[in-house]
Formats: C-alpha cells, structure tokens, sequence
C-alpha cells in the first residue's frame, strides 16, 4: 500500500509548511487542543445554567463558562498571549508574562451559539489574532482567525495570510487536512436574514426582498457558525444580520465574532460590509461593540450595498 498517498496532513504540519509565525501556529494549534476539551464537555456535560450573566447581561451556561475556562488557560499556556478579549468576560484580561516581547492578543466568543447546544444544534469557537498588545483594534490588523464547528463532525477552519483551510478530528483526536484554499465564488443561491422581520428597516427589507424574488433559499440555523460555513463551503451566498428598529447596531459584536468571520471569509476571496463599509475597516473600540453585518459572496454584498447607498 501507498503510504504517502495515505498520510493525511495534521494541524501542526500544515501550519509549519504554510510558513505560520511558530507563536502564531503555537495559538491556533492550542485552541485546536482547547476544542477538543470543549467538544468533550459538550458531549458529556452540563447543559445547564451556571448560575451567572455576562456583560451583556446573558444568562451564561455552564458550558460558556466552561468553555471559556478551557481556551483562556490554553491561550496563556502558549505563553505568547498577552490579552485576551472574551464574550464570556466583562473586561480585557491580561496575563501575566506582560515583559514577553513579539506576544499576541486575542479576541475569543468560546461557545458562539451555545443555547443551541440542548436543542443539539451546531455551535462554534471563534477567535481574531493580532500582534503585539491591543486586542482592541480594527480587524484589518489581524495576522490570523480561525473558528471551530461543533456539528456532525467536529471542523477547524483557519487563516493565517495564506489561504483558508479546513481540518476535521478523526477519532485518533487528530485535526487532519480535510480542504485547502477554500474559494468563496463570486455570486452563491443561499442567504441568511437575520433578525425579526417585523422589524426590518426599509434598506434590510428591500435586500430580503430581492433575494427572495431572485430565488435564493433561505438557510438559517441561529448559529453564526454553521451558517458562515455553510457559505464558505456550498461555495457562497449571504449571510446578514442587519441593523434593526429595536437593535440599531444589530446582534453580532465586532472583537469577537464580525472581525474573524469577516478576515476568513476576506481570505477565500468574499467580502464583509455593514451596509456601507467594509468591517474590517471599522473602528473597533469597545469590548461589547456591535455592528450591521451582510457577510459573504462579493456580489451579493455589494447589492445589499446599493440599498444603503441609494
Ligand atoms: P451567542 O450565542 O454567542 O450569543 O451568539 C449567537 C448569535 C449568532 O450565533 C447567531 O447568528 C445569532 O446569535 C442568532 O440570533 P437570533 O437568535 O436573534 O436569530
Ligand atoms: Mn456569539
Ligand atoms: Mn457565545
């Protein structure tokens, strides 16, 4: 038998052959060694209340917060990490090792989707990686994204400047290469809405509106997660959670979920736009910062911006 035919590529190995900065393969290997952990308690564990809220004021799961617990400790075990910005925490924590020259921050949502997990809905880890010491920075200043999907299949999807690419956990526990160079194509048939209808601003409403009549089919899990790999994967679409009456900055927060979906999707040649600029141009200055989002393939996102434009 061909051996070489059959040796698939892990984690590690690709992030070296990709020529990853050692302190930032060292981050996304980890949080590749955190999901496993998360995965498990998912599993296993309980699906209950932890008793707490966070800064949003959200009642936390246990599994948030042990989720949370996982990453943060793994992300300080690298000792490259200098602060971290997580959905599960009311402020920027800083680890110890600040004198560490050349360290990361990271801004985390450790369980995006997490009250879908007692419904057995998929959920995701999502994670933005800057250099140097401010986690509070426009995503354009990302050296690296990456998330986890914990659906059928447990799949690690990364960028780091060169190509998105996707590993799925054998069960040897190991992230082999399952997709490489993944393409977002210029145009898709999916689309995700977002928000209650009833409360749509005129601008949402038109683009919904043209979807629809131009037939695309409507797919959305209320997991940002599984939703935005849909698209990344079926090979494109739109993705939206628009601006609304009730919420005017919409749901999604910046740090943490819009900035590393939008570098990824950015990578695989897609783009990302709250309705008049790209997202990864906005000025991101507060940990609970939240924005419009139409996310995905280039031409559905620049129709979405002719109605904000108009
Ligand atoms: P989180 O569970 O981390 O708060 O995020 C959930 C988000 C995102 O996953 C999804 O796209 C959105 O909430 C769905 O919101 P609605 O339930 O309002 O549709
Ligand atoms: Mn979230
Ligand atoms: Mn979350």
């Amino acid at each position: 038998m061909n051996m070489k035919k059959h040796v698939k590529r892990g984690l590690w190995n690709h992030l070296m052959k990709s020529g990853v900065e050692m302190g930032l393969a060292s981050i996304i290997y980890e949080v590749g060694v955190a999901s496993k952990y998360v995965n498990h308690a998912m599993r296993t564990g309980d699906l209950g209340l932890a008793g707490t809220s966070n800064l949003y004021g959200e009642d936390q799961l246990a599994l948030d917060v042990v989720a949370d617990e996982i990453i943060k400790d793994r992300l300080d075990h690298t000792g490259r990490v200098s602060r971290i910005i997580s959905e599960e925490q009311s402020e920027i924590i800083i680890f110890e090792r600040q004198n560490r020259s050349g360290g990361y921050s990271v801004c985390y949502d450790p369980l995006d989707g997490s009250s879908l997990v007692d419904v057995n809905l998929s959920v995701g880890t999502i994670v933005a990686i800057y250099a140097g010491d401010d986690p509070l920075l426009s995503g354009c200043h990302q050296v690296g994204a990456m998330y986890v999907l914990y659906g059928p299949r447990t799949t690690l999807v990364y960028g780091a400047g060169n190509g998105v690419h996707e590993f799925t956990l054998n069960n040897l526990g190991e992230y082999v290469l399952t997709k490489e160079f993944i393409k977002v194509k210029e145009s898709g048939r999916i689309f995700s809405p977002g928000g209650i209808r009833r409360d749509y601003l005129p601008e949402h409403e038109a683009v919904v509106k043209k979807l629809e009549e131009d037939g695309y089919k409507l797919r959305y899990s209320g997991g940002f997660v599984p939703d935005i790999n849909q698209i990344l994967l079926k090979g494109g679409g739109l993705f939206m959670y628009p601006a609304t009456t009730t919420a005017p900055q919409g749901k999604l927060r910046l740090p943490f979920e819009l900035n590393p979906m939008a570098y990824l999707v950015g990578l695989a040649g897609g783009a990302a736009s709250d309705g008049r600029r790209p997202i990864l141009e906005l000025d991101c200055y507060d940990l609970d910062q939240r924005s419009p989002v139409y996310i995905g393939s280039r031409e559905e996102v620049e129709m979405a911006k002719h109605y904000f434009n108009k």
